[in-house]
């Protein structure tokens, strides 16, 4: 095959970190290379490297034999590599359109942006990839998973040579991600070459022809997908075997009634919510992206206002109008979207870590105590195995599955009652996957009710006690443990089944 790009002895460190640490590789012309590896691993350094988001320190970057160097993202797509970065970057206030053109709008002679030829444009780009899209809507309107979606084509929208692609299913239901790899498919046919990230290693198996593996910042190894199998990737990954990642369910009577949500509504968005969750139980809501999941839990935690329904804690009905409200009473929820109502990135690990339950750390003088909370910080990043160089490292500054690991271990700092984990292993590697399935069921055994949103199937049917799923702001079915099948869910999930639900 061709060569397309090389890298050559890449390093970079950052304070602390040596992130990637001498690393070759070389991708050929239609190629889909998988990188994989541990949180931490480097992977998006890495990428980030070749597509002009970071300077390396040493190595060099050939592309169709030319040394280049990039200063910026701009200058590796003029030279033809464009990259998804695993945090979304599009702006929320801007347009489907004016995303996918920011800086390359059809301007006219007094420099003003001719909208129509903007709208059009964009219309017939969306409609070359098959995507039911409104141009004029506004990105922030847009779910989770099609603002995914919108990154890649943006992306896609420059012709690269090379794409890269770090974590981009992520936030993707299965049937988008069958519609990305359609278009992935699509595009290699056409010469496109990938590099492609992600921890949801039977994805490789689906797309890619070629793996390689990072450890630590190191190259370790590189394997054609077809002599390779998933366990094969995990020992190298982790260098050590994961058997039963979801931990065994124990038996346990269920407790009393945590908390009883009656008839929720919200207009145009979810309708006549109810259900009940044990003291102890784990229970699961599936559904396809955009069938209401994540609103009915903003709701409750006070994110978004509610039209009508009540909720009770502990038997009690609580009237929750603001996220301070619920956390006040012990509910916790962890966002799906790391980004938005979850960290604060540009403060220090530490204060993230303490951010939700100050009130602990608060001396007489209400000044923060200083020993606690390093002391407290200290030991949450080893609980939760938090790979960082130290607790005053900004949260922006580690790797996105360290990200997803401080967000739980900042909630369980309020020693909630109920918590709502919405996508809580997303861009999370396996390893810390079964530390995250531990910490839940750790909670669930102590009596905390937990509700998990998830895409993910298999997550759901490891985990749960039982599964409601949503489709289209209602519950449509009720699955209990011994009943679990995907088939089941995603007949539900589609809308395709009704069940009593009591
Ligand atoms: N801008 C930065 N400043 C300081 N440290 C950084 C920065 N970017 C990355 N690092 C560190 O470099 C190391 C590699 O991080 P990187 O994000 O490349 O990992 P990754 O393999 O992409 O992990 P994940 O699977 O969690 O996304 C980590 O220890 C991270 O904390
Ligand atoms: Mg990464």
């Amino acid at each position: 095959m061709e060569e397309v790009l090389r890298a050559e002895n890449i390093s970079k460190s950052f304070p602390g970190v040596l992130a990637v640490d001498n690393v070759s590789l070389s991708l050929g012309h239609g190629e889909i290379l998988a990188l994989v590896g541990e949180n931490g691993a480097g992977k998006s350094t890495l990428t980030q490297i070749l597509g002009g988001a970071q300077r390396p320190d040493s190595g060099r970057i050939i592309l169709e034999g030319k040394t280049v160097s990039f200063n910026s993202p701009a200058d590796a797509i003029r030279a033809g590599i464009s990259m998804v970065f695993q945090e979304l970057s599009l702006v929320g206030s801007l347009s489907v359109a004016e995303n996918i053109f920011a800086n390359r709008q059809p301007v006219g002679r007094l420099n003003n942006v001719q909208w129509k030829a903007l709208y059009q444009e964009a219309q017939d780009f969306l409609s070359r990839f098959d995507l039911d899209l409104d141009p004029r809507i506004l990105v922030k309107r847009l779910s989770m998973g099609q603002q995914q979606i919108l990154e890649i084509l943006k992306a896609i929208s420059t012709h690269p040579k090379v794409l890269i692609l770090d974590e981009p299913t992520s936030s993707l239901t299965e049937n988008e991600i069958a519609y990305l790899f359609q278009n992935i498919r699509k595009l290699q046919e056409q010469g496109m070459s990938f590099i492609y990230i992600t921890h949801k290693l039977s994805e490789i198996f689906q797309i890619a022809s070629r793996v390689i593996v990072m450890r630590d910042g190191k190259y370790i190894a590189s394997r054609n997908v077809s002599e390779v199998s998933e366990n094969d990737l995990v020992s190298m990954m982790v260098g050590r075997q994961i058997t039963n990642l979801y931990g065994a369910a124990v038996e346990k009577p269920l407790g009393a009634e945590r908390l009883r949500v009656e008839s929720l509504s919200r207009k145009g968005v979810f309708q006549d919510i109810n259900f009940q969750l044990r003291a102890g139980e784990i229970l699961g809501f599936a559904g396809l992206v955009g069938a209401g999941r994540t609103e009915v839990a903003r709701a409750i935690f006070g994110i978004d206002r509610k039209d009508s329904g009540k909720i009770y804690l502990n038997g009690n009905e609580i009237q929750i109008s603001k996220p301070e409200d619920a956390i006040k009473r012990r509910i916790a929820y962890l966002t799906e979207d790391r980004k938005g109502w979850g960290l604060f990135l540009g403060m220090t690990v530490r204060e993230n870590l303490i951010a939700p339950s100050l009130k602990r750390f608060a001396s007489r003088m209400d000044f923060l105590n200083q020993k606690l909370v390093n002391e407290y910080a200290e030991k949450q990043i080893e609980i939760y195995s938090i790979q960082t160089a130290s607790i005053l490292k900004k949260v922006l500054h580690l790797s996105g599955g360290n990200q997803q690991k401080c967000l739980v271990a900042m909630w369980m700092g309020i020693q909630p009652e109920v918590v709502i984990f919405d996508e809580p292993t997303r861009g999370v590697d396996v390893g810390a996957r079964a530390e995250i399935y531990k910490t839940l069921r750790e909670f669930a055994n102590a009596g905390v009710g937990i509700i998990l949103i998830s895409s993910d199937l298999p997550e759901l049917i490891g985990m749960c006690d039982r599964i409601l799923v949503m489709h289209q702001g209602r519950i449509k079915g009720e699955v209990q443990r011994k009943d679990f099948s995907e088939e089941l869910i995603l007949s539900y999930a589609a809308g395709l089944e009704e069940t009593q639900h009591a």
